[in-house]
C-alpha cells in the first residue's frame, strides 16, 4: 500500500435519479471534456441504468472509470427488472454501488440482500463493490454510532471471502447528512474509519485482507467543505451526489480532495 501521502483516492460520482438521459449524455460529455489531461485522483462516474452502457462507451478511452447504482446476486435467470454484474461488467462497468440508504428507506433493502450482492460481486465479476453505511441521526444523538455501524458491517461481510488484491469500497454516508447540507465533523469522521478498521479486523481477521478496504465517506460534500475532508486520517476517498451533477463543482471537489 502507498503511504499516505502518496496513496491513490477517489471519487466517485452519484448521479442517482437526478437526469433525464440527454441530461446525464450531455454530464458525461462534459465529464470527458473537463477531465482530459490531469487528474490528482480517480473519477468514477455512476450513472443510472439506461444511460450507463452509452456513457461508458463515452467514457471508455477516458480517465474515468464506470459504475451503477445497484446490481442484482446472480448473473443470470428468471429475475423480472433486474441487472446483473455480468451485464455491467460487458457494458464497461468497474465499480457497482450496493446498499445505498436510499434503497433501503424506498426498496426495504435488507443486510441479506445487501450481503448476497456483495458475495456474487466479489465472487463472480470483476466489479469493485461500493458498500455503504451509516446511521441515523438519532442513533448518533443516543451515542449509538460505534455499534449500529458493527453491525451493519457484521452483517454485510457475513461469509464474504476476500483473497489476493480484490478491493472493496466502503462508503460510509451518514443518513441524516446525505442532501441535507449537513456534512460531518472531521473528528467524528476519523472515529469512524477507527471503528470501521476494528471492526473489518474483527471480521477478516489478518491485516492483509483489512488492507483490501478503501474508506470512503458521503454525504453533503462540496467545494467548500472538502479540503476539510481532505486531511481526515484514513480516508480513501468520497462518494459524491448534488455535487457531482455540475462540472465546474465536482472538478473543484475532485481536485480540491
Ligand atoms: P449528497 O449524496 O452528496 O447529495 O449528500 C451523497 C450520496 O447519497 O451518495
Amino acid at each position: 500500500m502507498k503511504n499516505e501521502k502518496n496513496r491513490q483516492r477517489y471519487v466517485i460520482a452519484n448521479w442517482k435519479m437526478k437526469l433525464g438521459l440527454a441530461e446525464s449524455l450531455k454530464l458525461a460529455d462534459d465529464f470527458k471534456g473537463k477531465f482530459k489531461g490531469f487528474c490528482k485522483n480517480k473519477v468514477v462516474v455512476c450513472p443510472d441504468f439506461i444511460s450507463f452502457s452509452d456513457i461508458s462507451k463515452k467514457l471508455k478511452k477516458t480517465n474515468i472509470n464506470t459504475g451503477t447504482q445497484d446490481v442484482f446476486w446472480h448473473s443470470k435467470g428468471s429475475y423480472t427488472g433486474e441487472v446483473s454484474p455480468k451485464v455491467i461488467e460487458e457494458a464497461g462497468g468497474n465499480y457497482v454501488i450496493i446498499g445505498h440508504s436510499e434503497r433501503k428507506e424506498y426498496l426495504q433493502e435488507t443486510y441479506d440482500v445487501i450481503n448476497s450482492k456483495v458475495k456474487e460481486v466479489i465472487k463472480n465479476s470483476k466489479l469493485t463493490p461500493v458498500v455503504c453505511i451509516g446511521e441515523k441521526m438519532e442513533t448518533r444523538k443516543k451515542g449509538k454510532v460505534k455499534s449500529e455501524l458493527s453491525k451493519q458491517l457484521k452483517k454485510t461481510f457475513e461469509n464474504v471471502k476476500i483473497t489476493g488484491n480484490r478491493q472493496v469500497f466502503i462508503a460510509y454516508e451518514p443518513i441524516w447528512a446525505i442532501g441535507s447540507g449537513k456534512s460531518i465533523k472531521t473528528k467524528d469522521l476519523e472515529e469512524v474509519n477507527k471503528i470501521i478498521e476494528q471492526n473489518l479486523l474483527n471480521i477478516f481477521g489478518t491485516k492483509k485482507e483489512a488492507n483490501n478496504f478503501i474508506k470512503l465517506y458521503g454525504g453533503s460534500v462540496d467545494s467548500k467543505n472538502v479540503k476539510e475532508l481532505s486531511g481526515v486520517n484514513g480516508l480513501d476517498g468520497l462518494l459524491v451526489g448534488g455535487a457531482s451533477l455540475k462540472v465546474a463543482e465536482f472538478y473543484k471537489v475532485v481536485n480540491l480532495f
